[in-house]
């Protein structure tokens, strides 16, 4: 059930608040960034729930930067974070999954503005099947003495501001971390607002499900084939598994229930497929805000990974600190 406050149920406008009110660096200005990305994806959740009913289905045509087949859905993601992100007056740079290069936006305050990067539609792969979809976003200061897009992006993870995704499941919910804990708002759409539903969320710190594209295993490299050996045998790990496909799907149910990612290194993707900026770097908080980790293939923290371009991918073992710290002692 929502959580209430003096009665009343928490909305994440006021949750914002209550963080500028505790923690002097969510500045005003954030939570009016803040409410570009829950009026986007209002009207994102309000496309996937009609999927079949409106055209969204399918191709757009196009293929992206990733070499992907540009899903109608997409775009459609793509736009409606540009749109209103692109107006809030206090964003400076805004970069996408779906788009080669960031856009600089004029008129920003340079001395007070901040960069935005998401994947706008995470599992595009799974919208026609009418499984979980996602959006994953990360917000970084824009630093004025930084001349150049290019270096004003290329941050490390540490220095996010937040990180965050919305899970069109079930029900459709917002998980974000400024650094100041893990909480969850779901939309009730009755009154089209998200309200707090977890506070402060804890990962789970061991559990016996693994989560990874099996299809691959004998194209991971050794000590991941040994560790997935490991946790199937019943007198090893003796774990389940659970894959969905979306990135965001798969780590929502290890932030609740526990449990571990991986996607390891392949021959199509030898540096990993996972994308370092938008997908991995705001996991990567949210996971080490709530209790757990998050490392590449060879044992760096994401979040310490400096990356050199604006659609760096990585191999990501992340989920319950535990879990990650075991199957961490087989890279060795
Ligand atoms: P996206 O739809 O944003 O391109 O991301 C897809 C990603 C991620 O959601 C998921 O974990 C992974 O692709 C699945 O990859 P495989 O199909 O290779 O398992
Ligand atoms: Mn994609
Ligand atoms: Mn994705
Ligand atoms: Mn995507």
């Amino acid at each position: 059930m929502p959580i209430k406050r003096d009665g009343e149920y928490v909305t994440f406008g006021q949750h914002l608040q209550e963080q500028q009110q505790r923690f002097p660096s969510a500045s005003g200005q954030f939570s009016w960034l803040m409410s570009g990305i829950t009026l986007a994806t209002k009207m994102i959740a309000s496309y996937v729930r009609r999927a079949g009913l409106i055209d969204v289905w399918g191709d757009e045509g196009s293929v992206n930067v990733q070499g992907e087949d540009v899903k109608k859905l997409d775009i459609i993601a793509n736009e409606a974070l540009k749109r209103t992100l692109g107006y809030r007056g206090n964003v400076g740079i805004i970069a996408s999954e779906e788009d080669n290069d960031p856009r600089v936006l004029q008129d920003v305050d340079p001395e007070d503005s901040y960069i935005i990067m998401f994947d706008p539609l995470d599992g595009s792969s799974n919208i026609d099947v009418n499984v979980s979809v996602g959006t994953i976003f990360t917000i970084f200061r824009n630093p004025p003495e930084v001349i150049g897009v290019e270096k004003s992006v290329l941050q490390k993870g540490v220095e996010q501001v937040a990180g965050g995704y919305v899970l069109y499941g079930s029900s459709t919910v917002l998980v974000y971390t400024c650094g100041n804990g893990v909480h969850q708002f779901t939309l009730d759409p009755q009154f089209g607002a998200y309200l707090l539903t977890r506070e402060n969320i804890k990962m789970p710190e061991y559990s016996r499900t693994y989560s990874v594209n099996e299809a691959y295993l004998h194209r991971f490299p050794e000590s991941y084939q040994k560790y997935l050996e490991w946790s199937k045998d019943p007198e090893g790990g003796g774990f389940s598994s659970r894959y969905v496909g979306s990135l965001v799907a798969d780590f929502h149910r290890i932030l609740i229930k526990g449990g571990i990612f991986l996607y390891p290194p392949t021959e199509a993707h030898p540096g990993g497929k996972l994308r370092l900026m938008y997908e991995c770097n705001p996991l990567a908080f949210i996971a080490e805000q709530a209790g757990g980790m998050a490392i590449c293939g060879e044992g760096q923290r994401i979040v310490e990974i400096q990356p050199k371009a604006i659609h760096d991918r990585t191999s990501l073992v992340i989920g319950s600190r535990k879990n990650v710290e075991e199957m961490a002692t087989f890279l060795k």
